[in-house]
C-alpha cells in the first residue's frame, strides 16, 4: 500500500461536521447549487417577492451569469487573520483562503470568527472519529499531508484544525469527548450567523430575537442555548437576559434528523475535497464500503451511509470552486433548519422571512438568498 492510500484510509475513518463557512456568493459557481435547490424543493431564486428586502436578496439571472464567469485570482496582500500558513504581518500566498474569499475588501471579523470556529469543529470531529492514538499523532504532525493542502483553500484555518487534533492526540480517540468539545464552537458559529442575518443597525430585530429565541430549542439542537440568548440579548442592549416569552418547546425530531443529514453531506464534501486524484477518492469510497469508521461517525453525530453515498458518487476530485460551493450549500442548509427551529413564537417564520437580509448572510459565508427562499417556503407550508 502506498503512503497516500494509507493516509486516505486514515482520513476515511475521520469525521468532520463543519457547521458553517465558505465563501461569499460572488466567488462560487451558481449552477450546481441552484440545481440542488430545485431538487430539494426550495423556492426558486427570484420566486420570493413578498419581503421588504427582496430587491437586495434575489439576484437576477443576468447577475448570476456574470458571477459564473468570474475566476479566482491569486494576489498578495498583508494578512489579517491567524493561520499557520499565513502569519499576521506577513504576506499571504494565493493559497490563503481568507484572501481568496474576498479580494476587494478584507474579510469581516464575523467571517473570520465563523471560519475559526468551524475549523475547530472540523478538528475535533476529525479527532473524535480517529481510530487510534497513532493516527491522531500522525495527523497532528502532518496536517498538510492529511488534507493534501486543500482544506485551507476550501475555507478552513489549518492551524485550528491542528490545534484540536494535537490536543486530542495526548489521550487517543474519544468521540464523546470530541462531541462535547465541539459544542461551544458550534454555538459560536450559530451566534455569528444569526447576528449577521439582518440589516446591520436594525436594533429592533436583535431585541425581537432576544425575546423569542428559545433556549430549550437551542439546547435541543446541541447548542449552549442560554449562552446564545445571553450574547444576543447583550447585543440588543439588555444588561441582563430577560426570560423567553414563549412556552418551553421540544425540537421536532424531523428537524434534528435534517440537521444530522445535512451535516453528513457537509462532512462528505469536506472529506472529498481533500482528494487530489481519482485513486484517492476510490480509496475513500472502498474504506467506507468496508464499514471503516462507521461506528465512530455515528458517535460523532453523522450518518456514515450518507457520507459514503456522496463520496462513492464522485468520479473525479472536486475543484476548489466546486468544493466551496458544496460547503456553502450544505452549511446553509444546516443554518436554515437551525433558524427555523430556534423559536416558536407566533409569526416566527414570517418575521424572519420579512427581515432576513441576504447580503449580510453572504458576508458570513452563507448563501443568503437560499436562506430567504427557504424561509419563504416555510411560511407558505
Ligand atoms: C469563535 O466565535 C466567537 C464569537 O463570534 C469569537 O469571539 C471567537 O474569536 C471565534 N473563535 C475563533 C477561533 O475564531
Amino acid at each position: 500500500m502506498k503512503i497516500t492510500s494509507l493516509i486516505l484510509a486514515g482520513i476515511a475513518g475521520l469525521g468532520i461536521a463543519v457547521a458553517a463557512v465558505a465563501v461569499p456568493k460572488e466567488m462560487k459557481p451558481f449552477v450546481p447549487v441552484s440545481q440542488a435547490i430545485s431538487a430539494k424543493g426550495y423556492a426558486e431564486p427570484g420566486s420570493n417577492n413578498a419581503g421588504k428586502n427582496d430587491d437586495l436578496s434575489t439576484p437576477s439571472w443576468s447577475q448570476c451569469e456574470s458571477v459564473t464567469s468570474m475566476e479566482l485570482e491569486c494576489y498578495e496582500k498583508p494578512c489579517s487573520a491567524p493561520d499557520s500558513d499565513c502569519a499576521p504581518g506577513s504576506s499571504c500566498s494565493c493559497d490563503d483562503v481568507l484572501m481568496k474569499i474576498n479580494k476587494r475588501q478584507a474579510p469581516s471579523a464575523a467571517l473570520i470568527a465563523a471560519i475559526g470556529n468551524a475549523s475547530y469543529v472540523f478538528g475535533w470531529e476529525l479527532a473524535g472519529a480517529a481510530t487510534s492514538q497513532a493516527q491522531l499523532r500522525y495527523a497532528c504532525a502532518n496536517i498538510v499531508a492529511l488534507g493534501h493542502g486543500k482544506w485551507a483553500a476550501v475555507g478552513l484555518i489549518s492551524g485550528y484544525i491542528t490545534a484540536a487534533i494535537c490536543a486530542a492526540s495526548a489521550a487517543g480517540p474519544n468521540p464523546e469527548e470530541a462531541a462535547k468539545q465541539i459544542i461551544p464552537y458550534y454555538t459560536n458559529i450559530f451566534i455569528t450567523q444569526i447576528l449577521n442575518s439582518f440589516l446591520p443597525g436594525q436594533g429592533d430585530t436583535t431585541i425581537w430575537l432576544c425575546q423569542h429565541l428559545q433556549a430549550d430549542l437551542l439546547d435541543g439542537m446541541g447548542f449552549q442555548g442560554q449562552h446564545v440568548r445571553d450574547v444576543v440579548c447583550a447585543a440588543a442592549g439588555f444588561s441582563t437576559t430577560p426570560a423567553s416569552e414563549d412556552p418551553a418547546p421540544v425540537v421536532d425530531p424531523g428537524d434534528r434528523g435534517s440537521i444530522v443529514s445535512d451535516a453528513s453531506h457537509l462532512y462528505a464534501y469536506e472529506l472529498a475535497s481533500s482528494a487530489t486524484s481519482t485513486a484517492q477518492l476510490t480509496s475513500m469510497c472502498q474504506n467506507f464500503g468496508k464499514g471503516f469508521g462507521t461506528t465512530d461517525l455515528a458517535r460523532v453525530g453523522l450518518v456514515a451511509p450518507e457520507v459514503a453515498s456522496v463520496i462513492c458518487g464522485l468520479s473525479a476530485p472536486l475543484s476548489v470552486a466546486d468544493a466551496q460551493a458544496f460547503v456553502t450549500e450544505w452549511s446553509t442548509q444546516i443554518y436554515i433548519i437551525q433558524l427555523k427551529a430556534a423559536g416558536n413564537a407566533d409569526g416566527w417564520l414570517m418575521y424572519l422571512y420579512a427581515n432576513l437580509y441576504a447580503p449580510a448572510m453572504d458576508a458570513v459565508g452563507l448563501d443568503g438568498g437560499l436562506v430567504k427562499g427557504a424561509l419563504c417556503g416555510y411560511t407558505k407550508a
